[in-house]
């Protein structure tokens, strides 16, 4: 399929690095296809960014089939613009897609579209340390129908936004609360997909936990609230002695990608790391003798982030002396290097984005 390329008139103002923070600013331009069932995916298309225009009808808008993914262009020293595993991104997008009943998209031509789009808006790509291009990848349901079905029609977009941290903290800890009250997912559902209704489900535990004085909820099994599942937007790790543990995906997680690579970080530095079922319970008797060490979350947007504070029925805990530990912060330098390109590639995760 032949990509068409529609250029901005007008392009604008880019801001600040230092003024980034998250998910607020959009670049000039967007690729957009669209999908029904006689053409198959179809008018593939780099145009300025603008509205969707949508009929109110419009199914996504009322029962929520949508899916996206998240993933980020970074800028090395020498100005070169590259992706970090990009293709496990979009086999992701093919795996959501297929739980929310979607048509399968080729992740080697969206990766070629996304190639062009990166090229276009290379400029975009912040510099300062810590920064980076986040990509968000979506597909929708358009159909203007509201009987509750699966759409006929879809469209695919890919919107790109300069990003500094996700959380205002930074790197620094953050506070996690634990809700005994709600979950994000359940046995059979479809927590295992990036899929909106996950992120919706997550809105009202969250607002608790913030006017409480925490960033974070940390999600239990939806099944006997007890085995911790993620938190918010991160996969959760904890090093327990001298072990490095994380729940085990049991589909009602999302498979992280960061998640992944600190796995095979962890590995190739020796570590023990072990995917299984981890009460909350089994969290707080390793604090209290002494054992665990460190916990934090890992994410696209959020890269690693250590966890100071946990509160559980009423009690908290902090981690450690409530600062940044050495092992997340090992983590988050050697992935953060692998990103910018200060350090060798040896696990094929870097995908260039070429100048054309
Ligand atoms: C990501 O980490 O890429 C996500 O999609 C999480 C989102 C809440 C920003």
């Amino acid at each position: 399929m032949e990509i068409t390329i529609k250029k901005a008139d007008t392009l604008k103002k880019h801001p600040e690095d230092s003024a980034l923070g998250f998910g607020t600013f959009f670049t000039d331009h967007m690729f957009n296809m669209d999908y029904n069932p006689e053409e198959g995916w179809h008018n593939p298309r780099i145009e300025p960014y603008g509205p969707l225009e949508m009929d109110p009808s419009t199914m996504v808008l009322h029962y929520g089939q949508a899916i996206f993914e998240g993933l980020k262009a970074y800028k090395t020293e020498s100005g070169e613009i590259q992706l970090f595993r990009p293709k496990d991104n979009l086999k992701r997008l093919n795996t959501s897609g297929h739980m929310l009943c979607m048509p399968e998209l080729d992740e080697e031509f969206i990766l070629e579209a996304l190639l062009k789009l990166l090229n276009i808006e290379r400029d975009w790509v912040p510099a300062e340390s810590g920064t980076s291009l986040y990509i968000r990848p979506t597909i929708i349901a358009t159909d203007p129908y509201i009987g509750l079905r699966s759409s006929h029609t879809y469209r695919f977009f890919i919107i790109l936004s300069p990003v500094g941290a996700y959380y205002p903290e930074g790197f620094d800890p953050v506070k996690i609360w634990v809700t005994t009250d709600y979950v994000r997912a359940v046995r059979g559902g479809v927590g295992q997909a990036k899929t909106a209704g996950n992120y919706a489900a997550s809105l009202y535990a969250t607002e608790l936990a913030n006017k409480d004085g925490y960033t974070q909820v940390m999600w239990l099994d939806g099944v006997e609230l007890k085995y911790v599942e993620e938190v918010g937007s991160m996969n959760i790790f904890f090093l327990i002695g001298d072990e490095l543990i994380t729940p085990e995906l049991n589909r009602s997680i999302l498979s992280g990608v960061t998640r992944n690579s600190v796995i095979k970080l962890a590995k190739s530095w020796g570590v023990t790391v072990v995917e299984r079922k981890i009460s909350i319970d089994e969290v707080y008797a390793a604090h209290s003798s002494g054992e665990l060490k460190e916990v934090f979350g890992s994410g696209t947007a959020a890269v690693i982030s250590p966890v100071g504070n946990i509160k559980y029925n009423g009690k908290e805990i902090t981690i450690g002396d409530g600062s940044v530990g050495s092992f997340a912060a090992k983590l988050f330098n050697d992935l953060m290097d692998i990103q910018y390109g200060k350090t060798e590639d040896s696990y094929n995760w870097i995908v260039p984005v070429p100048s054309v």
